[in-house]
C-alpha cells in the first residue's frame, strides 16, 4: 500500500470515533483531508465541526459540513488530527502544515485527541522531523539563539505565514527525550506563540496505518 492509501485507511477508521449528534474537532493536513471526505458520508448524523485552519474550513464547507467557531464552543467529545511524528506515549510533533496554534486550541477543547497517521510517523524519540514553532516576528532571532543553546538549529520557514499572520521557525537537530518538559520550557520564552510539541495535549488514541491494516493504540 502507498503512504496515501494508508492515510485513507486511518481516515476512514476515524469515523468510528465520531460521536453521532455531536460536534467533532477537525485538524489539518493531507490525512485530515481524507478524514473530511469520509466525514461527509455521515454529515447528516453530526451537528458539525470545529476547524483548526482556513484550509480545513474550506474543505468542510465544500462538502456541506457546518463549521462552528471554536470561540462559541465549550467542549468537544473528540478531536481528530494527523501528526508529523508520534512517540510511544502519544506525544507528537505537529505543525508541518503551519496550523499548530489553532490545532492546539481546538485540541484543548477536547479531552480525546485521536491521532490518525501512517506508520512512517511512529518514532521512538521525537525530533527527526524539524520542530515547528509559531513566533512573533521581532523575537525570531533571539528565539533562534535559545534553540541554538539547546543544540538545535532554527530557521524561518520561507514564504510562510500562519492563518494568524505569524512566521514559523523550524528547529532541526533536537532529540526530544522529555517532550513535556521541553514544551513547558519553550512555552515560557517571550515571543513564542505556539510550539508544535503536543505533550500536554498528547494523543489518547492513535490509529496507525500499517501494511497489515489499522492498528489502534490507546495511551
Ligand atoms: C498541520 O499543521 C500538521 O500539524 C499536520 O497535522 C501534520 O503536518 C500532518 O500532516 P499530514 O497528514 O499531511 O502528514
Amino acid at each position: 500500500m502507498t503512504q496515501d492509501e494508508l492515510k485513507v485507511l486511518v481516515a476512514r477508521a476515524a469515523l468510528d470515533h465520531v460521536v453521532p449528534g455531536e460536534l467533532v474537532g477537525v485538524g489539518t493536513g493531507s490525512t485530515v483531508n481524507h478524514f473530511i471526505d469520509a466525514l461527509a458520508t455521515m454529515k447528516d448524523r453530526i451537528r458539525g465541526a470545529v476547524s483548526s485552519s482556513n484550509q480545513s474550513t474550506a474543505r468542510l464547507q465544500a462538502r456541506g459540513i457546518r463549521v462552528f467557531d471554536a470561540s462559541k464552543v465549550e467542549a468537544l467529545p473528540v478531536y481528530i488530527d494527523g501528526a508529523d511524528e508520534i512517540d510511544g506515549q502519544g506525544c507528537m510533533i505537529k505543525g508541518g502544515g503551519a496550523a499548530l496554534t489553532r490545532e492546539k486550541i481546538v485540541a484543548d477543547l477536547s479531552g480525546c485527541f485521536v491521532c490518525i497517521v501512517d506508520a512512517s510517523k511512529r518514532v521512538d524519540v521525537l525530533g527527526a522531523f524539524p520542530l515547528p514553532v509559531e513566533v512573533i516576528a521581532m523575537a525570531a532571532p533571539q528565539l533562534a539563539r535559545r534553540f541554538a543553546a539547546l543544540g538545535g538549529t532554527a530557521t524561518l520557514r520561507p514564504g510562510v505565514l500562519t492563518d494568524n499572520g505569524h512566521p514559523l521557525l523550524d528547529v532541526r537537530g533536537l532529540r526530544i527525550t522529555d517532550p513535556r518538559a521541553l514544551e513547558s520550557e519553550i512555552n515560557q520564552w517571550p515571543g513564542v506563540v505556539t510550539v508544535g510539541l503536543f505533550a500536554r495535549h498528547r494523543a489518547r488514541v492513535c490509529l496507525l496505518g500499517t501494511a497489515q491494516g489499522v492498528e489502534t493504540v490507546v495511551f
